[in-house]
């Protein structure tokens, strides 16, 4: 038994992690607290709605008050910490609200999370879900692991980097429960189409230019999300208070090939010709700071949990732009709205 509050629950990983565990769980309450930003949507939990052991209450993890409240009401025992600003080129416009949500917000947490336990630390667990990109860049060699160096490059990473060391610094001052876990890039459904897969669905099938950042030669380690939720659920169950564990994909790719692949098989789909959304392809400015590679060692989570990733990318990409196809309504109503405010000024 266990009341776990999962913070971000209606986003991207959230809701794949909220409706994995309220499926495979049904002895344990779900409690999902999220402030619903642009990120946050209610429809990626249809699903689990209903359900007896899951619940939802919006509110900000910037709110002190709201969040002892949450964890008090529900005697919060696990804590699964995903709220967060997530998307790197929205924190080169605007640092300040990264800081706020993603260093603030998690310190709010952390410490109503000492007050409520209160020394009682037995069975508890503050579990925060983290980047790769604290550690930087890499070179064409080399790999991510539990003892690089943190040395992030975006405002993005710098918050995500501050609140991991905020966790670290809870466990050893207060011998808080803490885990963490740094993951490489995630895709699949329900991705808010900001980041480079989704969006590069939504431009192909609505024939849209596709905004290359400076050469399409910078390296991403992708990971499908519900590998990425597996192996949550598993650190959860079976990680040790105190530790790192770094989860990646084995699957590096440079954006220009993941483009052209995604090309090839989202045209396949629509029954277009061969090549048919190869002039889409545009470059243009680069990101600042864009970092070159991430890619992930994920030996220690293999050894010690048993985790390792299950799908070949190619399958998972696969079901991934399927997905996008047959979920054109989910897809219209978030490109519809304020996104295209977003799109026109990011890329117009
Ligand atoms: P997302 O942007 O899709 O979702 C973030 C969620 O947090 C949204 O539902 C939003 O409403 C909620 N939220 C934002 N600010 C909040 C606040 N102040 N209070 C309460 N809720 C708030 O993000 P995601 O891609 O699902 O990422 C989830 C977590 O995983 C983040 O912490 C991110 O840093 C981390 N992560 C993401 C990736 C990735 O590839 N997407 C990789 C590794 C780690
Ligand atoms: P993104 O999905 O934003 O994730 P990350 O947090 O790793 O930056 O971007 C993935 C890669 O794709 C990254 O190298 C930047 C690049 N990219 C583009 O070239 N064009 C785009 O429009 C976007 C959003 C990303």
């Amino acid at each position: 038994m266990k009341n776990i509050l999962v913070t971000g629950g209606a986003g991207f990983i959230g809701s794949n992690l909220v409706r994995s565990l309220v499926k495979n769980y049904p002895e344990y309450k779900i409690i999902n607290f999220d402030a619903l930003t642009y990120a946050g949507n209610l429809l990626n939990l249809k699903e689990v709605k209903s359900k007896k052991n899951y619940q939802f209450i919006k509110g900000n993890i910037c709110n002190k008050k709201d969040v002892q409240k949450v964890l008090l009401e529900n005697k919060i025992d696990s804590i699964i910490h995903l709220a967060a600003e997530s998307h790197v080129d929205r924190s080169i416009k605007n640092p300040i609200s990264f800081a706020e949500t993603n260093i603030i917000g998690t310190l709010i947490l952390l410490e109503a999370a000492k007050t409520y336990w209160n020394g009682e630390y037995k069975n508890k667990i503050f579990y925060h879900i983290s980047t790769d990109e604290v550690f930087g860049s890499l070179e064409e060699k080399g790999l991510f692991s539990e003892n690089s160096r943190y040395d992030p490059h975006s405002p993005y990473s710098a918050s995500k980097a501050s609140s991991d060391h905020f966790v670290k610094a809870y466990g050893d001052t207060y011998g808080l429960p803490v885990i963490i876990s740094n993951c490489s890039n995630n895709y699949g459904p329900f991705q808010f189409p900001e980041k480079f897969i989704p969006l590069l669905i939504n431009n192909i099938i609505n024939n849209i230019p596709i905004p290359i950042y400076g050469d399409g030669e910078n390296i991403r380690d992708w990971i499908y999300v519900e590998d990425h939720v597996r192996a949550i659920d598993m650190i959860l169950h079976k990680g040790l208070i105190g530790n790192t564990y770094l989860v990646g994909g084995f699957n590096e790719w440079r954006n220009i090939e993941l483009v052209n692949l995604i090309i090839k098989l989202t045209d396949q789909l629509l029954l277009r010709e061969d090549g048919y959304s190869n002039q889409l392809i545009t470059f243009v400015k680069d990101r600042a700071g864009h970092d070159r590679r991430y890619a992930i060692d994920s030996t220690k989570i293999k050894n010690e949990i048993g985790w390792e990733p299950s799908l070949r990318f190619e399958q998972g990409i696969y079901v991934t732009i399927n997905w996008y196809l047959k979920n054109k309504k989910w897809l219209n109503s978030i490109t519809s709205g304020d996104y295209k405010n977003y799109y026109k000024e990011t890329y117009l």
